[in-house]
């Protein structure tokens, strides 16, 4: 899953973090609303509670009592103000009569501001229409400019009534309601410009110069040329560009050393594998001057069996490995006896016996070597002599039970010894060298070998004159 981005992450987290605030805000703000509105309306309640009694106290001054029902049906008509009552306590019932009107039941506090000489507030906000029981009581004082024991029978401190009023909170909560409904579209006009301009400056800060790093730094070290850190406007940037100037000087000086050193452990590859080779061809010529055979011998074979390898098509590491190991083909000849090998006449039947012994004298000579060039030495060593038909020796197999390197040195050594003039024969013309080996096509040699050489014929010529004795 393709990980979200450090642009979509701040804007993630960021527009979270907003909506969190937003809410918060918003709380308080609606808590400070219920609070105040309750405040202001409670605050009304008592100036109405004061009006009222100013109001009555007049009537009663003025003797006009039986008018106050419309003192009172007019302040029921104010703004907010749903009901209006007064419950008279039962001393002024006593002295003046019943109440103005019957209490509400939903003024079930009455009871306590009597008990309490406290207005007592009741808000009933769960509802469509939020509203305000006020029980407000009055008590009896002979102080200020209204002295009530002056009109009633009672002691100072008694509860003459209680103003029940209702009041409506509605057009506050409506007020407080539409300011919130401002303060969100507020709220999401900034959020929206918070988060655009964040997206936007990670983009420029961030994301565009972190592009351009990752850009910069890969041509740096391809290009060997430092990052310019000139380019980042940020401090963070610059330090790292610098970073990985460090970086890339470091890996391009150990690639350096690691490059020399390779140059070393390649060329000293080359001179052991050169020296292994030398000494393989050493072995093959100290061989050669030893036994009967014309001097450049073994240089002739190995070039017959490297061109014959590569007009077969095999690969070139092969080939290479075949020219290599061909001048020990006959490294076995080193465990023949010296009144053989250089017997000047015909050998006897018993000499000729031991003669053939050189190639399973040259294969255990060889054959525990790990390497791939003595490997092939063993292998070429032990088939050289092999015939295609089954008829050579040492163990008479045949086709292509012979290795394909035992059958190209069978083929180029036989060639060589046609070609070369010997002390007992001279050297044969191409012609009859030819024919001879068409003759043994499919006996001695492979049929497709045998065609490759003829097709090339002229190569060996070419080399045996190059390389002749
Ligand atoms: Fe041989
Ligand atoms: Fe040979």
């Amino acid at each position: 899953m393709t990980k979200p981005s450090i642009k979509t992450i701040t804007v993630r987290n960021l527009t979270t973090f907003l909506v969190a605030l937003s809410i918060v805000i918003l709380g308080i703000v609606a808590l400070n609303f219920r609070y105040l509105s309750k405040e202001i309306v409670e605050d009304k309640a008592l100036s109405i509670a004061e009006l009222v009694k100013a109001g009555l106290t007049s009537h009663m001054k003025a003797e006009i009592m039986d008018k106050r029902d419309y003192f009172i049906n007019e302040l029921m008509s104010l703004k907010e103000v749903d009901f209006l009552t007064v419950v008279r306590s039962p001393e002024v019932v006593e002295q003046f009569g019943p109440a103005i009107a019957p209490a509400r039941n939903s003024f079930a506090d009455t009871a306590k501001a009597f008990s309490s000489r406290k207005p007592v507030f009741t808000l009933d906000e769960w509802r469509s229409d939020p509203k305000i029981y006020a029980a407000i009581p009055y008590v009896a004082s002979k102080e200020g400019s209204l002295n009530c024991l002056g009109c009633h029978n009672v002691q100072e401190g008694t509860v003459l009534g209680v103003v029940c009023i209702e009041l409506s909170l509605t057009n506050y909560r409506s007020v407080a309601l539409k300011f919130m409904v401002g303060i969100s579209l507020i709220a999401i006009i900034f959020g929206i410009l918070i988060v655009m301009n964040s997206s936007k400056t990670i983009q420029h800060l961030i994301k565009e110069p972190l592009e351009s790093l990752i850009d910069k730094a890969q041509g740096a070290y391809f290009e060997r040329r430092p990052v310019n850190y000139d380019d980042f406007d940020s401090f963070e940037f610059e330090c790292v560009a610098k970073e990985i100037n460090i970086f890339n000087d470091n890996i391009i000086h150990n690639q350096e050393i690691i490059n020399k050193k390779n140059e070393e452990l390649t060329s000293l590859n080359f001179e052991i594998e050169d020296t292994l080779k030398e000494t393989i061809f050493t072995m093959g010529v100290i061989e050669e001057k030893r036994s009967k055979e014309t001097s450049n011998h073994t240089i002739r074979v190995t070039k017959y069996c490297r061109l014959l390898a590569d007009k077969l098509g095999i690969s070139e590491k092969k080939v290479n490995i075949l020219a290599a190991a061909t001048p020990l083909h006959d490294i076995g000849k080193l465990g023949i006896p010296d009144s053989i090998l250089m017997k000047p006449g015909k050998l006897t039947k018993d000499e000729y016996e031991t003669m053939k012994s050189h190639p399973e004298v040259g294969f255990a000579m060889l054959r525990h070597s790990e390497r791939d060039i003595l490997k092939a030495a063993a292998i070429i060593a032990y088939e050289h002599h092999e015939k295609w038909d089954g008829s050579g020796y040492p163990r008479g197999v045949r086709g292509e039970d012979i290795h394909i390197y035992g059958r190209i040195v069978a083929l180029a050594d036989v060639f060589d010894a046609l070609s070369t003039k010997r002390v007992y024969k001279e050297s044969w013309a191409i012609d009859d060298i030819k024919s001879v080996i068409k003759g043994e096509r499919g006996k001695h040699f492979d049929p497709h070998l045998v065609d490759v050489f003829i097709e090339n014929i002229d190569g060996f010529v070419k080399i045996r004159e190059e390389y002749h004795s």
